[in-house]
């Protein structure tokens, strides 16, 4: 049995909480959070502590704070040579040289409190200060996913850029699609199962035969159209970025 205590109480440390509780090879020793009081989300079967002073031995630390926290929480861990690990994709292994065993389990997905996400199918890209202590790291990420990939920092970097602009950024182009439907007093769900057409599309052809629209044709009539209806808009800059983008990487 791998035991492990989670150091942080947000989105990303429930949801393993959740996957180590579901797991009879893993066992979840305590959480730490900085709230006085148990998160509500945290389960009662696991003990809560609120002084990091207090973390026992386990074999993994999970880190899994803010990512400009991740240095300092980890300068005030006693890791009892257990392997201290960040989660991070954008975090240089080295925030955790201070411990003599460390590494990183990047799961590549967006969690939310109430997400219900399996790890099977999440990648996971991990990273260690020693072949031994990624031999560990390895077993541990086999059990939760499939999918294990041996990454460097500055490679997984590159996948949190990556992921970035496909989650964050689609997600803010969505956001933005339903403001200007709202701006216009037009139902903002009129626009829902284009949204999932165009994700479920990935399934059969790759994102770049998947792109339509004006830019993609040079329909400069209808960008002139589009561009003068939202001469006036917030969107107008974004509009022209992307649309230029578009046609650039078309080239
Ligand atoms: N969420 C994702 O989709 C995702 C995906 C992959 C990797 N990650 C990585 O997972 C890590 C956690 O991200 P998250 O999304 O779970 O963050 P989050 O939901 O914003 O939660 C951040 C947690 O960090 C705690 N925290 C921040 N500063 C702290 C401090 N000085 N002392 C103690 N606790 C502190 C917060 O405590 P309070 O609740 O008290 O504010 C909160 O529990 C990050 O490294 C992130 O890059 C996240």
């Amino acid at each position: 049995m791998i035991n492990i205590s989670l150091i942080g109480t947000g989105r990303l440390s429930f949801n393993l909480m959740n996957e180590i509780l579901d797991n009879k090879s893993l066992s979840l020793n305590q959480i730490y959070g900085r709230s006085k009081f148990r998160p509500k989300n945290i389960s009662d079967q696991i003990e809560y502590i609120k002084e990091i002073k207090n973390l026992k031995k386990s074999d993994f630390y999970f880190i899994a704070v803010s990512d400009i926290e991740i240095e300092t929480i980890s300068n005030k861990i006693n890791s009892y040579d257990g392997i201290v690990i960040h989660l991070s994709g954008s975090t240089n292994i080295n925030v955790l040289s201070i411990h003599k065993n460390h590494g990183v389990f990047y799961p590549l997905q967006t969690f939310s409190y109430d997400s219900n996400l399996s790890f099977k199918q999440i990648p996971i890209l991990i990273e260690a200060n020693s072949k031994i202590n990624l031999s560990k790291i390895k077993k541990l990420a086999d059990i939760f996913s499939k999918k294990v990939y041996k990454m460097n920092s500055s490679k997984r970097l590159v996948c949190h850029i990556s992921a970035t602009i496909a989650n964050n950024f689609s997600n803010h182009m969505i956001v933005s699609a339903e403001k200007i439907l709202e701006e216009n007093k037009i139902n903002k769900s009129i626009i829902k199962p284009l949204i999932f057409e165009t994700f479920n599309k990935l399934n059969k052809m790759s994102a770049k035969d998947a792109q339509t629209g004006p830019a993609l044709r040079n329909d400069y009539i209808t960008i002139e159209k589009h561009l003068k209806q939202l001469v006036k808009s917030d969107f107008l800059d974004l509009y022209k970025e992307v649309t230029k983008n578009i046609k650039s990487n078309e080239l």
